[in-house]
């Protein structure tokens, strides 16, 4: 059987990568051809030193983007062998894809695939209707797939309790100037292809609010549209801390978010109780889990909503002798 790649799947697979979520939209990520195959590289240069120190952000973004990728090859016939830090000299090199026996897709990683381009990220407060119980199994099971847990917090005292943890974590950062300031110069009011655009920003907080937002931008909202009271909270997590276990998290999220978009819902992410270790570790206890909370999702029905821009596949894409390749 012939086993091997064209550069029109490369390319159309890493068009689809980097409709990946990140911190702030900074999409902090590279692709290159190597060798017949793909690899996933952290782009430090886009990293936010005072959100981010640790690069946490990064790999879960990466992650995310590495996961696109495995669905798209997939969804062509073509699935990728992963290997995770494949190289400990290259400590950037966060994955590598190299092809697998050609298959057909299944019809679950078609509907992934089909989810890339209409998932996003929506800050808009949700309708009240509550998410089915067979949604909710969905997500639990994409993250499960995917070697990490998603624990959907029930009943009001649990999420009441995540949402101190949340705003409290919220406050810490506010604090800090160099945060404020990132938050600030990754806010986008003219068209960019990356950042966060003030449109898709979200209202402003209130005091009301269960849950903290980001506040980019943050539009005044109209009287009465006030988030849901009793928000669907997910937290995810995996078995440890290390980057790889990052990075491993960041394809569960991407599994999480596809899965939604494809049953219909909408999530918005919230990180800051991830940002701040105190507010992680109390979250993690709050849980009962072992291991690491790697991210906060709230999920609901949304109002539609737009993607994000991204930056061209040419800027991020790159065969190691020739620069940029060609179309
Ligand atoms: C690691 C990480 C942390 C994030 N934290 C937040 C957050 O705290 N608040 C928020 O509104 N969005 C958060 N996001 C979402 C990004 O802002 C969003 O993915 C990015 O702006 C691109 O937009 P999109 O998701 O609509 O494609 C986070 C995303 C990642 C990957």
């Amino acid at each position: 059987m012939d086993i091997g790649y064209t550069t029109d799947q490369l390319r159309a697979a890493a068009a689809d990568a980097v409709r990946a979520p990140s911190l702030h939209n900074t999409q902090p990520w590279r692709l290159r051809l190597r060798d017949g195959g793909i690899e996933v590289l952290a782009d430090p240069t886009r990293r936010l030193p005072a959100t981010d120190p640790s690069g946490w952000g990064v790999r879960i973004a990466c992650g995310a983007a590495l996961f696109n990728l495995r669905v798209a090859l997939a969804a062509a016939g073509a699935p990728a062998r992963v290997r995770l830090r494949p190289d400990p000299a290259e400590p950037d090199l966060l994955a590598r894809l190299v092809p697998d026996v050609p298959r057909r897709p299944t019809p679950a990683e078609q509907s992934l695939h089909a989810a890339i381009p209409r998932r996003f990220s929506n800050r808009l407060p949700f309708w009240p209707d509550p998410v089915p119980a067979d949604a909710r199994w969905r997500l639990a099971e994409a993250a499960r797939a995917e070697q990490c847990w998603l624990e959907l917090l029930i009943g009001v005292s649990a999420v009441t309790a995540f949402g101190e943890i949340a705003r409290s974590a919220h406050r810490v950062l506010e604090r800090d100037p160099a945060y404020r300031a990132e938050r600030q110069r990754w806010l986008r009011q003219e068209p960019a292809p990356d950042g966060v655009p003030a449109s898709a920003g979200g209202p402003q907080h209130e005091p009301q609010d269960v849950l903290p937002t980001r506040g980019f931008g943050g539009r005044d909202r109209a009287p009465g549209r006030d988030f849901e009271p009793e928000p669907l909270v997910g937290v995810l997590g995996s078995v440890g801390n290390t980057a790889v276990d990052q990075v491993v998290a960041g394809q569960a999220l991407q599994r999480v978010l596809l899965t939604a978009t494809d049953a219909g819902l909408s999530v918005s992410l919230l990180s800051q109780p991830i940002e701040v270790p105190t507010a992680r570790e109390q979250l993690r206890l709050s849980l009962g889990r072992f291991g690491a909370p790697q991210m906060a999702l709230r999920i609901g029905y949304g109002q539609p909503g737009r993607p994000t821009p991204r930056r061209a596949v040419d800027e991020v894409l790159t065969a190691p002798t020739a620069g940029a390749i060609a179309g």
